[in-house]
C-alpha cells in the first residue's frame, strides 16, 4: 500500500466521497446562492468557474490538504529552481525560464541560463523578421512565402496549436504548414503546392533523432535540390531547432542556422523555446512577447497563489476528485473557439505523455489510479457527435470549457448563438432533466400516456455531470499564454500527487525499437517468423499484397 493512500487525509477524502457521491448539484446551487462566488478564481481577464463540480468547502479543503500534504509548495518552489526533479533524465524542468520576465536569473548547474534563452530569443526574432519583412531572399532571390515545419510530437503539437490559435494576428501572405506524419501523403500534399525557390523549412527536433522528422527533412532536403540543381543554397532554405546542433550540421544545415534549444526543456512544453519560430514567423515578436508575458503571469500566480486561490492546483485536485475517488477514467477539453480547434491534440500530449506513467519516483508500481485519458473537440462539433456520452452515458467524464466572451472579428449574431451553447451546455449537464419535467414536457407535446411511458426514461438526464468552465475576454496572445500555462501547472501538481515524474516519457521508447528492427525485416519479401503469430501475419500479408501491388503496377 502506498503512501498516498494511506494518508489520513486520503483516507478522510475516501469517506467524504461516501458522503457527498449521492448529492446532487441541482440542490448544492439551491442551497447555496453563493455557490459561483465561493468556487470560481480569477486570473487578469480568465475567469475560472469551477462550481459546476460535485464539491462542497469540505471536499476543497481536503484536496488543498492533500496537495499540502504532498508538500506542494516545495516542489513548485524546486521546478522554478532548477533543481534536477526529471529524476529519471537527470534533468532539470525549466520551461518556465524560458518566459521568465522577472529579470532574474535562472540557475541550472551553478550557471544563470537566462542570457543563452535571450540569445537565442534574438536570433529567431531576427530570422523571423527576416522573412516576415521579405528581406530574406531563397536561392532565385524571391521573398520567402511558405514555412514548412518538420517535426512532430512536441515540436510539431505546440507551434501548430498556437498558429492556429493566433491566426487573427498572423501576416496573410506568408503561409505556415506542418508536416509530422512520416506517410509521404502529407509531405507531399504539402509540396506539391509549393514553389522551392520562395519555400523555408524549419527542421525541428530537440533530438534530431526522430525518425518521423528525419525521414521527411531528407525528403524536404532532396524536393529543394532537384528544382535547385545542387546543394549550395540549402542555407537559404533551411533550418534546424535542436539541442543536437552536431547531428543538425551534420544533416547540411549552417551552424549559423541552428537554433539551440536545452535538455531541461521537455519536447511537449518547447513551444516557449526556439521551436517556437513558426509562431515568430507567423505572428511576429511583439505578439510572441505578449504568449510569453501570459505564460509568466500564469507562472508568478502559480509560485505565489496560496494552494486555495491557486487555478492550477485546484484544476489538478479536481481532477484527483475524480480520476482517484469517483473512479473517472476520462476526462474532455472542449473549446467553444474555433481558433483553438488545435488544443484538446495538444493537450493530449500535454497530459498523456507526461502523467501516463504506472511507477512511482521511488520505482514502484502505484496502486492507485493515475493520468486519465484525455479527449476533446470543438464544443460545438463535439455537441453533435460526442456528448450524447457526457450526458446519458454510464461513464463520468468531467469535462473543461473553454470560451471567449468576444472574437476578433466579431459578428454578434454568430457569438451569441455560440454563447448560449456554451452556458446551455454546461446547465444541462449539471442539471439534467427529472423525471417530472420529462413529463410534462412529453404532456405539453401531446402525446398520449402510451407513447409517454415508452419514452419517458429516455428523456430523464441524471445530470450531475461536472464541468469547469473558463472565459476569458478574447484569444488574445496574453491570454492563450496564460491558459497553457496554467495547464502544463495542473499536470504538473497532479504528477506531485500521484508521486510520479511527469517528465520523462520511456513509454514512447519500446515501439521506435521495435520499428527500428521491423523496417530492416520489410527489406525483403522472405517471410517473416521472428514474432508472435499475428504480428508474423500482419507483416507477410503486408509484404505479399506489395509484391502482388508491384506485379500489377509493373
Ligand atoms: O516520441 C515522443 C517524443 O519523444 C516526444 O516526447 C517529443 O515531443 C517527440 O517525440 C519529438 O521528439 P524530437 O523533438 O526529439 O524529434
Amino acid at each position: 500500500m502506498s503512501n498516498l493512500t494511506q494518508s489520513n487525509t486520503w483516507k478522510t477524502l475516501e469517506e467524504h466521497y461516501g458522503e457527498i457521491s449521492e448529492s446532487h448539484m441541482r440542490d448544492m446551487f439551491a442551497e447555496d446562492p453563493q455557490r459561483f462566488e465561493k468556487f470560481s478564481l480569477k486570473l487578469n481577464d480568465i475567469l475560472f468557474d469551477y462550481s459546476k463540480n460535485i464539491i462542497d468547502s469540505k471536499t476543497m479543503e481536503q484536496l488543498y490538504q492533500l496537495a499540502n500534504d504532498c508538500d506542494m509548495g516545495r516542489w513548485i518552489q524546486r521546478m522554478f529552481d532548477g533543481e534536477p526533479i526529471n529524476q529519471t533524465e537527470h534533468r532539470a524542468v525549466l520551461h518556465t525560464a524560458l518566459r521568465n520576465k522577472s529579470g532574474e536569473a535562472v540557475m541550472v548547474d551553478g550557471e544563470d541560463v537566462m542570457p543563452a534563452v535571450l540569445a537565442v530569443q534574438q536570433r529567431v526574432k531576427k530570422l523571423a523578421e527576416a522573412i516576415r519583412t521579405r528581406s530574406w531572399r531563397g536561392y532565385y532571390n524571391q521573398p520567402i512565402t511558405d514555412v514548412v515545419n518538420i517535426g512532430i510530437g512536441g515540436s510539431n503539437l505546440g507551434p501548430l496549436m498556437v498558429t492556429e490559435a493566433l491566426r487573427p494576428y498572423s501576416l496573410h501572405d506568408l503561409n505556415i504548414h506542418y508536416v509530422s506524419n512520416i506517410d509521404e501523403n502529407h509531405i507531399n500534399d504539402t509540396l506539391e503546392k509549393l514553389n522551392p525557390g520562395t519555400t523555408f523549412f524549419i527542421i525541428a527536433s530537440k533530438s534530431f533523432t526522430t525518425q518521423d522528422t528525419m525521414v521527411n527533412a531528407e525528403t524536404a532536403r532532396q524536393w529543394h535540390i532537384n528544382a535547385a540543381g545542387d546543394d549550395r543554397n540549402i542555407d537559404k532554405h533551411f533550418c534546424a531547432v535542436s539541442s543536437n546542433v552536431k547531428a543538425a550540421v551534420e544533416f547540411g544545415i549552417d551552424e549559423n542556422n541552428v537554433f539551440q534549444m536545452w535538455d531541461w526543456v521537455g519536447g511537449r512544453y518547447s513551444l516557449w523555446s526556439a521551436i517556437s519560430l513558426p509562431i515568430v514567423i507567423a505572428i511576429g515578436q511583439e505578439n510572441f512577447d505578449e504568449l510569453l508575458r501570459g505564460a509568466y503571469e500564469a507562472d508568478v500566480h502559480f509560485k505565489n497563489a496560496p494552494l486555495n486561490k491557486n487555478i492550477p492546483v485546484t484544476m489538478a485536485m479536481l481532477g484527483i476528485w475524480y480520476n482517484n475517488f469517483f473512479g473517472a477514467q476520462a476526462t474532455a477539453v472542449l473549446p467553444y473557439d474555433q481558433h483553438l480547434h488545435k488544443f484538446p491534440a495538444y493537450m493530449q500530449q500535454a497530459d498523456m505523455e507526461s502523467n501516463g506513467k504506472s511507477v512511482d519516483r521511488q520505482g514502484q508500481v502505484v496502486d492507485y489510479s493515475t493520468g486519465p485519458v484525455l479527449f476533446g473537440e470543438i464544443g460545438i462539433s463535439g455537441q453533435h457527435a460526442f456528448f450524447q456520452l457526457l450526458h446519458q452515458g454510464t461513464k463520468l467524464v468531467p469535462a473543461d470549457i473553454l470560451a471567449p466572451v468576444s472574437n476578433i472579428k466579431c459578428i454578434a449574431r454568430h457569438h451569441r448563438a455560440l454563447m448560449s451553447n456554451v452556458f446551455a451546455q454546461a446547465e444541462a449537464l449539471m442539471k439534467g432533466r427529472t423525471e417530472e419535467e420529462a413529463y410534462a414536457e412529453l404532456v405539453a407535446a401531446g402525446m398520449d400516456e402510451g407513447e409517454i411511458k415508452a419514452l419517458l426514461p429516455n428523456k430523464i438526464f441524471t445530470g450531475n455531470r461536472p464541468t469547469s468552465t473558463f472565459l476569458f475576454n478574447s484569444l488574445s496572445p496574453a491570454t492563450l499564454g496564460s491558459l497553457i500555462a496554467l495547464y502544463e501547472h495542473k499536470i504538473f501538481v497532479q504528477g506531485i500527487i500521484w508521486n510520479i515524474n511527469s517528465f520523462d516519457q520511456w513509454g514512447v521508447e519500446l515501439g521506435k525499437k521495435l520499428a527500428s528492427g521491423i523496417l530492416q525485416e520489410l527489406d525483403d519479401n522472405e517471410p517473416t517468423l521472428s514474432h508472435d503469430s499475428s504480428t508474423n501475419g500482419l507483416i507477410n500479408y503486408y509484404k505479399e499484397l506489395r509484391l502482388k501491388n508491384k506485379g500489377e503496377s509493373a
